[in-house]
């Protein structure tokens, strides 16, 4: 039976940049279902973030799911390298070049799950011929590249309208960007069952002082789990 609870994938893009083994280990203990590392190039989006290096040191800090966002264009270049860093999950983005059939067969190749992201601008129709592909859809509610920007209510039509389209394959409908107490039941209620959330998990706490993350993620699950009735 496919897994379709409320899921809350912390992003480390808002942890500590000097600390980030503790933080993997602190969010997970913290309830952290997925662990969501935002791999970004410089190229697709303007921010920099982490090589697949960073990934292969963090995997031994991560018990439960890497799920792995790759911002980053050209994609097929880096995929096995971020495949033998230990990611669970690699999600590329359709916009990031003219083959995505291609990219997730070949993550799919690799032993991994497949996860392909559109950003705010792209129709979901842009993934209509990918639903046997994948394992899982990203739905970017921020355009990317930063956290903490504000949560695009312009996407839960595309959303229901994703939902819509998995129908009952095994597909999670991933969230990212902006998820906080207060958006995070307007996505789970159009059928969103994985939340990445930044800022408003890793505000108020630290590595050293995890519990405010914990806090955090239990009221961003509740908050969504309550739309669900
Ligand atoms: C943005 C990243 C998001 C971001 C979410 O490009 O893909 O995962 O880190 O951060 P918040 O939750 O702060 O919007
Ligand atoms: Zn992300």
């Amino acid at each position: 039976m496919f897994d379709r609870s409320i899921k809350i994938a912390p992003s480390i893009l808002a942890a500590d940049f000097a600390n980030f083994g503790a933080e993997c280990r602190a969010i997970e203990a913290q309830g952290a279902d997925w662990v969501h590392v935002d791999v970004m190039d410089g190229h697709f989006v303007p921010n920099l973030t982490f090589g697949p290096a960073m990934c292969a040191a963090l995997r031994p800090h991560i018990k439960g799911v890497m799920d792995v966002h790759l911002m980053i264009s050209p994609v097929d270049v880096y995929l096995e390298a971020y495949a033998k860093a230990g990611a669970d999950i690699i999600t590329a983005h359709v916009e990031a070049g003219p083959h995505i059939h291609r990219t997730l067969q070949a993550i799919r190749g690799f032993g991994k799950k497949a996860g392909v992201a559109l950003n705010p601008g792209t129709p979901v129709e842009a993934v209509a011929e990918l639903m046997d592909m994948v394992d899982l859809v990203c739905v970017m509610t921020v355009n990317p590249g930063f956290g903490g920007q504000s949560f695009l209510e312009s996407q839960l039509a595309k959303i229901a309208r994703l939902r819509e389209m998995i129908g009952d394959r095994p597909v999670h409908i991933e969230i990212d960007g902006g998820i906080t107490v207060a958006t995070a039941p307007l996505v789970a209620k159009v059928g969103a069952d994985v939340l990445v959330a930044g800022s408003a998990v890793f505000k108020g706490g630290s590595a050293d002082w995890p519990e405010p993350y914990g806090t955090n993620i239990r009221l961003i699950r509740a908050a969504a789990e309550a739309a669900l009735g």
